[in-house]
């Protein structure tokens, strides 16, 4: 399942992603925002990583005005893969090379179609393991030297 959520510049861009979601049969949770009420991006960030991280989710989608304040915070979760994607290549190369588990958007930043392209292009894209897992596993390392 796949857990998306957004803050207060980016529902409509939600609503785009989740229209695409429902076309490809995929099953989703709304962790929110759910109005233009100005909504404190750190906290839905955090609550989306660690669902992801928990397993509950499979992979999620965050979406702020430039999708960089959800990154940095979703990142603080250990366990995350955060990439924040502008273009359809990074997006592709994120799953294959970097297991990416969850992506972020900048609603201001691309338009509706690019935005639902790189969704797509990220969802379907498998990871390609091999040498990339062994680079993979020093993430993890580098966390425990957090502690
Ligand atoms: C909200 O104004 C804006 O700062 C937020 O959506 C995001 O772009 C932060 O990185």
């Amino acid at each position: 399942m796949i857990a998306i959520a957004c803050d207060h510049t980016a529902l409509h861009l939600k609503g785009e992603i989740i229209s695409l979601l429902k076309a490809k049969g995929l099953e989703y949770e709304d962790m929110g925002t759910y109005s233009e009420e100005r909504a404190e991006y750190p906290e839905y960030a955090e609550k989306l990583a660690l669902s992801v991280v928990s397993g509950a989710h499979e992979k999620g989608i965050l979406i702020c005005g430039t999708g960089i304040g959800m990154s940095i915070a979703a990142g603080k979760v250990n366990g995350t893969r955060v990439c924040v994607c502008s273009d359809c290549y990074s997006a592709k190369l994120s799953r294959q090379h970097n297991d990416s588990n969850i992506l972020c958007l900048g609603a201001r930043v691309v338009g509706s179609e690019l935005a639902k392209m790189i969704v797509d292009i990220w969802l379907d894209a498998k990871f390609e393991g091999g040498r990339h897992a062994e680079r993979i596993a020093k993430f993890a390392e580098i966390e425990k030297r957090q502690k």
